[in-house]
């Protein structure tokens, strides 16, 4: 079986996707600098505690673990705070990417999935967004992920790079087979947040109600973390079969107001959330909806999580468990 070398594998998609590669047989290799992932992520994976712009470390370990393919998840992902730290976010996120894509071209890994995002279309006022809308990031964080996405499509064309983007939408939920979820620190993400002003009782803000929407609130697309995985596993497959470089949105197509949201996670912790309501936040489209059809038609993806509640289920199941988590040996 091929072996895959996973960037950002201590992390949050990035560690679930590896974990999904090796109960599906692959070879994996995680790569991490821990700067925001978890070790317990990892579990007995084989790691290298690295920081992808180590361009000489990269190429040792590619050529001495003969890497097939790349999954590259590793970047910092807060739209607040590149808006904040520009700089960080270009030299870690395009300067990391670079330094990879040079060590694969000097260890002739050809073969390329990346972490994109719904960011590269910024504001856009479709019911849902197919992949050839136009490019409007509006963070720093949206620009480099667009910026890496230009140097693929580069790539393809003068290096024979063959690559896939993936444009995630809201990941969210937990994995019911590594059992890992979302741990990110600090936590920007609805889900996760609404569930902790569940357990403390402190009222978390909603970020405006009066946007052009059913109820006034903001309008995303959740697409569970276990969906995400076995998208990434569809398009190394297609890749590894000889196939073309692209890019696809994954998301369920579906999507919901932070209230319906809200709504949910009061369906299955069966408690009220505390909340108050606060002005809009700059930057914030009031619809982001993926129109997912070419994922589905092209590498015959289709969500097992389609259900919000059941979405949501699996997060909270993960937030319960706080303290006594089992994590992956
Ligand atoms: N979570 C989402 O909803 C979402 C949505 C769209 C896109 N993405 C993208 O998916 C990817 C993974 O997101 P996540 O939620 O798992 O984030 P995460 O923070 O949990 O994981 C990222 C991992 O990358 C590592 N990392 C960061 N910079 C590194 C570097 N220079 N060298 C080595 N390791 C480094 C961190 O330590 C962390 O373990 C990111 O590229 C992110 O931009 C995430």
């Amino acid at each position: 079986m091929p072996k895959i070398l996973v960037t950002g594998g201590a992390g949050y998609i990035g560690s679930i996707t590896a974990h999904l590669l090796a109960r599906r047989g692959y070879g994996v290799v995680v790569v991490d600098d821990l700067s925001r992932g978890h070790q317990h992520n990892i579990g007995s994976l084989p790691f290298e505690k690295l920081n992808v712009v180590d361009t000489p470390a990269l190429v040792g370990l590619l050529s001495l673990e003969h890497v097939d393919a790349v999954v590259h998840f590793a970047a910092y992902l807060s739209v607040g705070e590149s808006v904040a730290k520009p700089e960080l976010y270009f030299s870690n996120n395009v300067g990391g990417t670079l330094s990879l894509l040079n060590a694969m071209a000097k260890a002739q890994v050809k073969h390329l999935v990346f972490s994109s995002s719904a960011a590269v279309y910024g504001t856009q006022e479709l019911p849902s967004i197919p992949e050839d809308a136009p490019f409007a990031p509006v963070s720093p964080y949206g620009e480099t992920k667009l910026m890496v996405e230009n140097v693929l499509r580069s790539l393809d064309r003068y290096s024979g790079l063959r690559s896939i983007a993936l444009r995630y939408f809201n990941a969210c939920g937990s994995d019911p087979e590594s059992g890992l979820g979302e741990e990110h620190e600090p936590e920007t993400h609805l889900i996760p947040l609404l569930l902790k002003a569940v357990v403390t009782g402190n009222p978390i803000t909603i970020f405006g109600d009066d946007y052009d929407t059913q109820d006034g609130t903001c309008i995303r697309d959740y697409v569970h973390v276990a969906d995400l995985a076995e998208a990434h596993l569809l398009a190394l497959e297609k890749l590894l079969g000889g196939g073309a470089s692209d890019a696809f949105n994954v998301g369920t197509g579906v999507g919901h107001s932070v209230l319906q949201v809200l709504r949910a996670i009061e369906e299955v912790t069966g408690r009220t959330v505390p909340y108050e309501m606060g002005p809009r936040r700059a930057g914030d489209p009031a619809v982001l909806v993926a129109n997912s059809d070419k994922l589905q038609r092209v590498l015959g993806w289709k969500p097992r999580f389609a259900d919000l509640v059941d979405i949501v289920e699996t997060a909270w199941q993960f937030e319960k468990n706080k303290g006594k988590r089992e994590y992956p040996k």
